[in-house]
């Protein structure tokens, strides 16, 4: 089979390494890809957000299977425009992939089928959103309806901060289209999980349980990035506990979807938080979680390439997949100043000495190659990923391995999965 993988962070790298072990796959491409994609597909310099460009390729090349991994294109029409012209292609459609595209839509749904969420009111005029939020008081949390690659979402700490925020969104028109709406939520306090499930629109699998770390330094400090290390299993997410998600949030949103007309194929993400009161949904995301599905690919057994062709044919009742019990843990490797500004184009160093380590893998995500070295060129630049049991030797086996690699400025969390050993 001749394979397309759509986009360039260490989610695609880890999904690229674990489709290159497939036999049945002939020849895999990734656009664009990164320097890491490289050494297991060979990368097309097509942007995952020009999806006139990615269907001719596909079409061109005769490609079977697309793999989608960023939400824009997801959200943009990919899978519609792919399946129009008869290629068969992983994800959800535009209408389905609207529960990452609108939060305010992601909101009517839980509302409409009773799955528990934060409280929230949706406003497009500055002045009402404030005279709530005045009655409402402090933390808040504000969300732009649309994608805001991550940046979206933030949580007033005072009525200052929140009238900030709004002024941003609605005024300033930060987000552009994104921010023509807001969400105003009330502040939920636990901790956070991601549950990602995938389905074909009538059986659901969930996957192995992850969590994320989203603040850029150590002990949840700091402003929030895109996730600077994850592990799996999350011990936190009990069997107990999984059936109820399972029950009161995956089912009944897919149910819910069904119900407007939609199916939804492809990975359901959730990020949840848990609260005195049970699992509550903070968002939904279209796509695999970057860096969680990096710990989750590292332990899956099965053959990644079936059980996604699986959604597509809607054969996921046929499928199960089997999960190394061993821990893995993924620690992001930063450009300094990242969320913020950074520098590009340093040398990395060390990745040849990773290579042939056991249970220890380095994903790509910001590098590429200038004049045959491998360079940064993003802010999350690389992932390593250490797998052992218990947890603690995985996260030793990650740091162990971090000391190998190292490029000017880099940055990484040192506290990642340190929580769960408490
Ligand atoms: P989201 O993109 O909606 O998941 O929001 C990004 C991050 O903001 C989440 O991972 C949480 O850390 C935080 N957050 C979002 N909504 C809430 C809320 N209602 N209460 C507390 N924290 C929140
Ligand atoms: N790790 C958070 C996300 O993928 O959105």
């Amino acid at each position: 089979m001749k394979v397309l993988l759509i986009g360039g962070g260490g989610r695609e790298h880890a999904i690229a390494w674990k489709l290159s072990q497939s036999l049945k796959i002939t020849k895999l491409f990734c656009a664009p890809g990164n320097a890491g994609t490289a050494g297991c597909a060979e990368n097309v310099d097509i942007s995952s957000s020009d999806i006139p460009a990615l269907k001719d390729f596909a079409q061109s090349q005769k490609i079977d299977l697309t793999i989608v991994g960023p939400e824009a294109p997801l959200v943009n029409g990919i899978v519609d425009e792919f399946e129009a012209s008869g290629l068969k292609i992983f994800g959800p459609n535009r209408a389905a992939a609207l529960l990452e595209g609108s939060k305010i839509f992601a909101k009517k749904l839980m509302q409409k089928c009773n799955i528990p969420t934060a409280e929230s009111i949706s406003y497009s005029k500055p002045e009402e959103a404030l005279r709530f939020i005045k009655k409402a008081g402090t933390p808040i949390v504000i969300k732009a309806d649309g994608l805001a690659a991550g940046k979206g979402v933030i949580i007033a700490k005072d009525y200052k901060e929140a009238e900030d925020a709004v002024n941003r969104i609605l005024v300033k028109k930060e987000f552009g289209e994104a921010g023509k709406r807001i969400i105003v939520e009330e502040f939920l306090k636990g901790e956070e999980v991601s549950v990602l499930a995938l389905t074909d629109g009538e059986t659901i699998i969930p996957l192995a349980t992850s969590q994320d770390h989203k603040q850029v330094f150590d002990n949840d400090r700091g402003p929030n990035t895109g996730g600077m290390g994850a592990y799996s299993p999350a011990p936190i997410v009990t069997d107990e506990l999984y059936k109820k998600i399972e029950e009161t949030i995956l089912k009944k949103t897919i149910k819910g979807l069904k119900d407007m007309g939609i199916t939804y194929k492809g990975v359901l993400y959730c990020g949840l938080i848990l609260t005195a009161n049970g699992p509550v949904v903070l968002e939904f995301n279209c796509r695999f979680g970057d860096p969680e599905t990096q710990v989750i690919i590292a332990r899956m057994e099965s053959d990644l390439l079936k059980i996604l062709l699986a959604v597509v044919e809607t054969n996921l009742s046929d499928i199960q997949i089997e999960w190394d019990p061993k821990s893995a843990v993924c620690v992001v490797l930063t450009s300094g100043g990242y969320p913020g500004k950074y520098e590009k184009g340093i040398e990395i160093n060390g990745l040849k000495a990773v290579q042939s380590l056991e249970d220890a893998v380095v994903f790509h995500a910001g590098t590429t190659i200038k004049d045959g070295k491998v360079v940064t060129s993003g802010g999350r630049v690389l992932n390593v990923v250490g797998m052992a049991d218990p947890l603690k030797d995985a996260i030793k086996k990650t740091y162990d391995t971090i000391k190998l690699v190292n490029f000017d400025k880099m940055h990484y969390r040192k506290d990642i999965g340190a929580k769960a050993l408490k």
